[in-house]
């Protein structure tokens, strides 16, 4: 397959590139080749003659995007529609990279690919509105991702939780983390092969799942990172502050996939996604490995 990606040096972009290149032709479009919320912009797509083109780009700084939400309707929304749109007039599938925030945190166990959504964000309604978009090429799959961490670093948010955790672990400060908010952490790595397995073996359109297997709160995410790697910060669990910035993030939003096992793609837990990562990245202590 030829495969387009859009938004090629970000934190999936990155992996993405790598992981298709192993038996496609792989393009990758940074942000100085396109401006997915430009229509024009995106005319450059068809110069490529894509089978696939996969759009990572996105404006996701959740508390930004309630300050600026004609940036976010124009990034996420609009880019999702302008390369739905210029898919569909080539023929080729659109792959649009979705997130946790379109449902609402209240259910008690892990969405999935069946849940309705609510979004309580802009960003979360922004990307769900680009959901509804990239529906208007009805070849397409949407990939629903969620607290990713991947070597290259979120470029709109200059690193991830994960290096966060080990920058202030390294500088011996103290460590708070929410221990009452859960998710799903997803390493950008198994997303991209999830996604590889998925085009090759022509699953059916439609919306999956695709983060790490299993959940945990944000502060046994950081416990586990200090656990793995033998780092040993002073950590300590905290509530929500409700003041916390102006977006309402939901308390609860694990994902699962109940359609990727019924054709053997189970992803692995995040606990062995997490360790892979840190021993990529060459934060394990000797002891550790
Ligand atoms: N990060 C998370 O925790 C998370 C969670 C759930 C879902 N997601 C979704 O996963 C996807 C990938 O996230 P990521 O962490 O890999 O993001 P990322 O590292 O910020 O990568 C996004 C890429 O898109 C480019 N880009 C941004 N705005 C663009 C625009 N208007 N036109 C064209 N290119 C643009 C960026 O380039 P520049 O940096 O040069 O602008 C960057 O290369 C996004 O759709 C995001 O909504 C992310």
């Amino acid at each position: 397959m030829r495969i387009v990606v859009i938004g090629s040096t970000g934190q999936l972009g990155t992996d993405l590139i790598k992981t298709l290149e192993d038996g496609h032709e792989v393009i990758g479009l940074t942000h100085s080749d396109i401006e997915v919320s430009d229509y024009d912009s995106c005319l450059v797509l068809k110069e490529y003659k894509p089978d696939v083109i996969v759009n990572t780009a996105a404006f996701h700084k959740t508390d930004q995007c309630e300050e600026e939400p004609l940036k976010a309707f124009a990034v996420n929304t609009l880019g999702a529609r302008n390369v739905a749109l210029i898919s569909k007039e080539l023929g080729a599938t659109t792959v649009f990279i979705s997130t946790d925030y379109v449902f609402d945190g209240t259910k008690k166990e892990p969405y999935t690919e069946e849940d309705i959504p609510a979004p309580i964000s802009t960003y979360g309604i922004s990307k769900l509105a680009a959901e509804h978009f990239t529906h208007q090429n009805p070849k397409h799959y949407i990939l629903r991702i969620a607290s990713v961490f991947g070597k290259a670093g979120a470029s709109g948010k200059g690193g991830n939780f994960v290096e966060t955790m080990i920058n202030k672990a390294k500088k011996n400060e103290p460590i708070m983390v929410v221990d009452d908010m859960w998710m799903s952490p997803t390493y950008t790595k198994d997303t991209a092969s999830l996604l590889k397995r998925i085009m090759e073996s022509a699953l059916p359109f439609g919306v999956y799942h695709a983060t790490n297997k299993g959940y945990c709160s944000w502060y046994e995410f950081a416990k586990e990172i200090f656990q793995i790697t033998g780092l040993n910060p002073e950590l300590k669990p905290i509530k929500t502050d409700p003041n916390y910035g102006p977006a309402t993030r939901p308390r609860f939003s694990a994902l699962k996939s109940i359609k990727l096992p019924k054709y053997g793609m189970e992803p692995r837990k995040w606990q062995e996604a997490l360790r892979a990562y840190l021993t990529e990245k060459g934060h394990m202590q000797k002891s550790s490995l």
